[in-house]
């Protein structure tokens, strides 16, 4: 009898790639991407192509989306939070729109690009969030910063955009809200992916997770800190509720168009450390 010949590491890296691909068909874009889709004056967002998450050097085959909101400052400078993959033909729209001119950082794990950005654009300001520097040097990508944010808005853009520092823990972000267009600038801090969008087994962990539309929820890697942080929490929804948002604009999944003050007091309501009680 014939012995089976044994699996050659090129056959198992076939097969590992193979099984890596089924899981990410079925995976959808909010496109058209790179392109800037205004939302209200001076404000718009861009969707941009699948990203992986990359876990100690392995790259997930888990496809998620991100977006990046833009804002046109008073002084036509543009305010590019979270931007996403550098591409040329977005970058000459963009140009037409206004200067770029601040390249944002709001958490740790949204900064990939802004290098590619700062090098078509060397006068742009690069903006730190905790901890960045220290993650990108880890995974050697080749940005530098140049200013930290605070949690007081910089007088680059105190004048259009309020700010504040979302508590949560090694997940904390600095959220934003545009004053004109009442919109509330959001990061991982809440999440609302579309099921529609995902693969399974993805789509069945996103429905355990309980982060996805039409009741996105707070990221999970947050709801702890935030219970051991409550009077940072406590603050951080006041200052958001004082804003009175009334559009949710979100890194990733389906932005919330209208209501804004409802979501977030629905997201807030979850958590009893975050009540008023
Ligand atoms: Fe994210």
């Amino acid at each position: 009898m014939r012995e089976c010949p044994a699996q050659t590491s090129r056959d198992q890296t076939y097969s590992v790639q193979e099984a890596f691909r089924k899981m990410t068909v079925g995976a959808s874009l909010y496109e058209p991407i790179n392109v800037y889709k205004p939302i209200a004056l001076d404000i718009g967002i861009v969707d941009g192509p699948f990203e992986y998450l990359t876990v100690g050097g392995v790259r997930l085959p888990l496809p998620f989306t991100t977006r990046m909101t833009v804002v046109r400052l008073s002084n036509d400078d543009l305010f590019l939070h979270s931007p996403i993959k550098f591409d040329e033909a977005l970058a000459s729209e963009l140009q037409r729109i206004g200067t770029i001119r601040h390249l944002v950082s709001p958490n740790q794990f949204h900064y990939a690009h802004i290098g590619e950005w700062s090098k078509a654009f060397p006068n742009a300001i690069t903006w730190a969030s905790p901890r960045v520097r220290q993650r990108a040097r880890a995974r050697r990508i080749d940005v530098t910063f140049a200013r930290d944010l605070d949690p007081n808005p910089p007088a680059e853009w105190r004048q259009d955009i309020d700010q504040t520092l979302f508590p949560g823990g090694y997940f904390k972000e600095f959220v934003f809200f545009h004053k004109a267009s009442k919109s509330l600038i959001l990061t991982d801090a809440i999440i609302n992916i579309e099921l529609s969008k995902m693969p399974e087994p993805w789509r069945t962990a996103t429905k355990l997770t309980g982060m996805y539309h039409p009741r996105g929820q707070i990221f999970f890697g947050m709801r702890l800190p935030l219970l051991l942080q409550r009077r940072k929490a406590k603050a951080a929804f006041a200052k958001i509720h004082s804003w009175q948002p009334e559009r949710v604009l979100l890194s990733h999944g389906r932005c919330f168009e209208s209501r804004g003050d409802e979501v977030i007091r629905r997201t807030r309501s979850t958590w009893p450390t975050t009540s008023e009680r």
